[in-house]
C-alpha cells in the first residue's frame, strides 16, 4: 500500500509539473481604489481582486477606511463594538499582511461589520491575487463571506496609515469595480472550466451546488441570446515516459493522452480517473451536440440531472446511467458517441485536444490550472462561485443599460442596504430609506415620498422640497406643540427652507421662544406690565389704561385727546356720509322726475327719434303707471 501511495505520489507530482510548466501566465484582475479625502492623499491606485468574498463587479463601494487600534492583522476576531464611521459611511478595514490566511482576516471584518477590506502588503512587490485556503484547512466558514477584499501595495498602505494617524479626519476611498469586467458587445461570452468528478470534497460540492441554483438564470439568459455560454474540461497527460505504466491506464485514456487523478486517490477502489475522464468527455459532447441542435443550455440540464442520478456516491456512475440521462433529454445518442470517439485507441481525441489547448490563456486571460474556474468575458472571476455574486458579475459584462431584465431584478440586489441600512441616511418615522440597492451596488439617493422629491447627501440629511413639503416630515423642520397650540417653521408658501415663526428664534431646524419681555422688544412703556407667553406676550397696562398692539402702547379708557380726536374722526365721517346720501339722493330723485315728465309729455306731443331713444329706456327702467 506504501509502495502504491508512493508511486501515486510521483504521478502527481509528474501531472503537477506538467501544469505547471505550463501556467506560468497568471493574470492579477484589478480594480482600483481612489481617494475622495484628504485632498492630500487624492489620487487612484490598483488593488488586486482576491479569489473569495463577492467583489461588486460593475459598482463601487465609497467608505471610510479604518485602521484598528487592536489586532492589526485581523488574524482575531474584533471584539466590542461593531466598527462605524462617524459620517455614517460603509467601512472599509484596513489590516496588515501575514499571521493568518487572507481569508480569515476577511471573515473576521465582517463579522466586525466592515463593509470591505484591504489589506496591505508587507513587502515590496507587485500585487499578487489573495487566495482562499483549501477548505480542510480552514476552520471558519469560507463560503460565509460576502464583502469584497482587495490587496494593495506596501506604500500605498503606508500612505494610508500615515494619514490615520495624525488626521483626526476621516479618509475617504472609492473601491470601483466598474472596469474589472470588459463590456464590449451586446452578448456576455462566458466559460465554466469545470469537471465530471463529484467526489472530491468541497470545492467539487461547491461547484455543483452553484450549476444546479445558476441553471435557471444560465437557460434564461443563454434562450434569449444574451450569453453565449461553453463548459470545458480540464485535463492532464501522462509523461511520455509513463504511458504504459499502470498509473497512467487507470487514470488516463487514449494511451496517456488525456488523465484525471482518482477521485478516491486509491487506485485500488471505487472510480478511477479514467472514468471522469470518459465522463468530461461525454459532458463536452453533450454540450456540442446540444448545441448544434440550437440548444446549447440542455447541457445544464444534464450535468444536474447526471448528478442527482449518476452519482459517484451511490455507485450509479456509469456509461449506462450516463446513456439514459442523455436519451431522456432528447439527445441524440449515435451523435454523442460518434462526438466521443475511440477511447481506447492510441490516438488524438479532436476534443480533448482543443481543451488541452484552449487551458492555455491569451489575451487578458490567465492560464487555466484551478477548478472550478469561471471566465466572463476573456477575464478571470474572482470571487466565490455563488449565484448571485456570478449573476451581478455576468450583468456587469453588459454595457449599461443594454443588460437583460434579469440583471435588474431585485433578486440580484446585494442586500448591502440591510447591513446598517448601508450607511444611508433614514428616517424610521416615514419608514424611508436613501439606500438604494443595485446590482451595480448599492448607492445613498434621497428617495421621493408621496411625489415629494426630497433631496440632501443621503448619508446624513434627506430633506423635503416644493410644494407639499411641509406634509413631509414637517418638511424637516422645527414644529411643536403645546397646550393646544402648534407652532411650525415650514411654511408652505416657501418652497424651501425653514423659517421660526414670529415670536420665536433659531434656525428653523430649532426654535425657541423669544422673551419679548426680558429682551424688550415689546410692551415696554412705563405703563406696561409684560408677561412672556410661548410664542408671544401679554401686554396689560397699570390702572385705567387700555393696551393697543399695535402702537404698543397704553391709552386711558377715559377719553384723551387721542379718544376726542378718534370722535371727532368718525363724526366727520358720518356727517360726510350723510352729505353724500342726500346728494346721491337728489340726484337719483331728479333724474326720476325728468323721466316722468318726458313720459307724460310723450303722450301729448310727437317728440324727434333720439329724444324719443332716449326715453325708451327710461320707460322701462321706472315703474312706469299704466294708462
Ligand atoms: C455553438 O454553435 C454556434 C453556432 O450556432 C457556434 O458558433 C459555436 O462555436 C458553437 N459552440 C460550441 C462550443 O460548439
Ligand atoms: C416599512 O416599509 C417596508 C417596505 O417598504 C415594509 O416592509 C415595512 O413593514 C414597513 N415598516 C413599518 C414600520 O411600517
Amino acid at each position: 500500500m506504501a509502495s502504491l501511495w508512493g508511486q501515486l505520489g510521483v504521478l502527481m507530482m509528474l501531472l503537477a509539473a506538467a501544469v505547471s510548466s505550463a501556467s506560468a501566465r497568471f493574470i492579477v484582475e484589478k480594480e482600483s481604489i481612489s481617494v475622495v479625502s484628504p485632498v492630500s492623499l487624492r489620487g487612484r491606485h490598483d488593488a488586486a481582486i482576491a479569489n473569495f468574498g463577492v467583489p461588486d463587479y460593475g459598482g463601487t463601494l465609497t467608505g471610510v477606511v479604518v485602521y484598528p487600534e487592536k489586532g492589526r492583522d485581523g488574524c482575531s476576531a474584533f471584539d466590542g463594538e461593531p466598527f462605524k464611521s462617524k459620517s455614517r459611511r460603509p467601512v472599509i478595514l484596513l489590516v496588515d499582511r501575514g499571521g493568518c490566511y487572507f481569508a480569515l482576516k476577511a471573515y473576521n471584518g465582517q463579522q466586525a461589520g466592515a463593509a470591505a477590506i484591504i489589506v496591505a502588503d508587507s513587502i515590496n512587490e507587485p500585487l499578487i491575487t489573495m487566495d482562499a485556503p483549501e477548505e480542510e484547512f480552514a476552520d471558519f466558514d469560507l463560503t460565509k463571506i460576502n464583502i469584497p477584499s482587495a490587496l494593495i501595495t506596501q506604500s500605498f498602505g503606508k500612505d494610508l496609515k500615515e494619514v490615520l494617524k495624525d488626521a483626526g479626519g476621516e479618509v475617504v476611498v472609492k473601491m470601483d469595480w466598474r472596469e474589472s469586467m470588459p463590456n464590449p458587445d451586446k452578448r456576455v461570452e462566458y466559460q465554466l472550466w469545470t469537471n465530471s468528478n463529484d467526489e472530491c470534497g468541497g470545492r467539487c460540492d461547491e461547484q455543483m451546488e452553484f450549476i444546479k441554483n445558476f441553471k435557471g438564470n444560465a437557460q434564461l439568459l443563454e434562450r434569449g441570446g444574451f450569453t453565449r455560454f461553453t463548459p470545458h474540461y480540464l485535463t492532464w497527460f501522462c509523461p511520455e515516459l509513463f504511458r504504459h505504466s499502470q498509473q497512467c491506464r487507470v487514470q488516463c485514456i487514449n494511451s496517456g493522452r488525456y488523465c484525471a487523478p482518482d477521485p478516491e486517490r486509491n487506485f485500488n477502489k471505487g472510480y478511477n480517473g479514467k472514468d471522469v475522464v470518459v465522463e468530461n468527455l461525454r459532458q463536452l459532447c453533450v454540450h456540442q451536440v446540444a448545441n448544434e441542435t440550437g440548444q446549447p443550455w440542455i447541457w445544464w440540464d444534464f450535468v444536474t440531472d447526471y448528478h442527482v442520478r449518476c452519482s459517484m456516491r451511490e455507485e450509479k456512475y456509469s456509461k449506462k446511467c450516463a446513456e439514459q440521462v442523455v436519451e431522456s433529454l432528447g439527445l441524440s445518442l449515435d451523435k454523442i458517441l460518434k462526438c466521443m470517439g475511440d477511447t481506447e485507441a492510441d490516438a488524438e481525441n479532436d476534443v480533448l485536444r482543443k481543451q488541452q489547448e484552449l487551458r492555455i490563456g491569451h489575451g487578458s486571460r490567465g492560464d487555466i490550472s484551478i477548478l472550478p474556474t469561471l471566465v466572463i468575458n476573456n477575464v478571470q472571476y474572482r470571487g466565490k462561485l455563488e449565484r448571485t455574486a456570478v449573476l451581478k458579475a455576468i450583468c456587469a459584462g453588459f454595457k449599461e443599460s443594454t443588460e437583460p431584465i434579469v440583471c435588474l431584478n431585485p433578486d440580484i440586489e446585494t442586500n448591502q442596504c440591510l447591513r446598517s441600512n448601508g450607511g444611508c441616511w433614514k428616517d424610521s418615522k416615514l419608514n424611508v430609506t436613501a439606500c438604494k440597492d443595485t446590482f451595480r451596488g448599492r448607492i445613498c439617493e434621497c428617495p421621493a415620498v408621496n411625489n415629494v422629491q426630497l433631496v440632501g447627501d443621503g448619508y446624513n440629511f434627506c430633506t423635503a422640497v416644493g410644494p407639499g413639503r411641509c406634509e413631509i416630515n414637517n418638511g424637516g423642520c422645527w414644529s411643536e406643540t403645546k397646550d393646544g397650540q402648534t407652532f411650525s417653521a415650514c411654511q408652505d408658501s416657501e418652497l424651501i427652507g425653514c423659517r421660526c415663526p414670529d415670536g420665536f428664534h433659531g434656525d428653523g431646524h430649532q426654535c425657541e421662544d423669544i422673551n419679548e419681555c426680558k429682551d424688550k422688544i415689546a410692551c415696554q412703556c412705563p405703563e406696561c406690565s409684560c408677561k412672556n407667553k410661548w410664542g408671544g406676550y401679554d401686554c396689560n397696562c397699570k390702572g385705567n389704561l387700555l393696551y393697543i398692539k399695535s402702537q404698543d402702547t397704553c391709552i386711558s379708557k377715559n377719553l384723551s385727546t387721542f379718544g376726542w380726536f378718534m370722535i371727532v374722526f368718525a363724526l366727520a365721517c358720518v356727517v360726510c356720509a350723510a352729505v353724500a346720501a342726500y346728494l346721491f339722493y337728489k340726484y337719483r330723485l331728479r333724474s326720476y322726475m325728468d323721466s316722468e315728465i318726458m313720459a307724460v309729455m310723450s303722450q301729448y306731443m310727437p317728440l324727434d327719434n333720439q329724444l324719443n331713444k332716449e326715453t325708451q329706456p327710461l320707460r322701462e327702467g321706472t315703474s312706469a303707471p299704466a294708462f
